[in-house]
């Protein structure tokens, strides 16, 4: 089984499709392991998006996960990483086709609305950023009588 690491931006809330969006994850089996809404403040983000810092996107990208709270989880499942990242479609929006996340919710690349980590190393490192090890509740399907 593997872990991924999922995060709602605050478009999402705005929108109030925090549930129509997680439904996209619990419908395709994953199973939801950790789940907070938070406020990440510039630290978190700088160290969250460290990649990107120098880009001509970076200082709205900050500006933007700022504007508001985010929703952070932990997803379980069998090749949960790229699994998750089809499920939510490329980051180019005018690659993401109707049908994903961002092909049905997002309208612009920078606003897209959800990140997901790219790779199970970004996984480990992203998961560590917003969770302790304690935040985590690990739980099994009932005999199969509930899924
Ligand atoms: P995310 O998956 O959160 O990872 C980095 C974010 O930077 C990405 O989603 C987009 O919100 C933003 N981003 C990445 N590439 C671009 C781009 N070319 N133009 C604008 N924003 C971008």
């Amino acid at each position: 089984m593997e872990r991924t690491f999922v995060m709602l931006k605050p478009g999402v809330l705005q929108r109030r499709i925090v549930g129509t969006v997680l439904s996209r994850f619990e419908r395709k089996g994953l199973r939801l392991l950790a789940l907070k809404l938070m406020r990440m403040d510039k630290a978190l983000i700088e160290a969250h998006y460290a990649e990107h810092r120098g880009r001509d996107f970076y200082e709205k990208l900050v500006d933007y996960t700022l504007s508001g709270p985010v929703i952070a989880m932990i997803l379980e499942g069998e090749a949960a990483v790229s699994r998750v990242r089809r499920l939510i479609g490329p980051t180019d929006i005018n690659e993401s086709a109707p049908g994903t996340i961002r092909g049905d919710f997002a309208y612009s690349t920078r606003l897209n609305i959800v990140h997901a980590s790219d790779s199970a190393e970004s996984a480990s490192r992203e998961t560590a950023l917003f969770f302790k090890p304690e935040e985590l509740y690990e739980w099994e399907d009932g005999n199969g009588r509930w899924f």
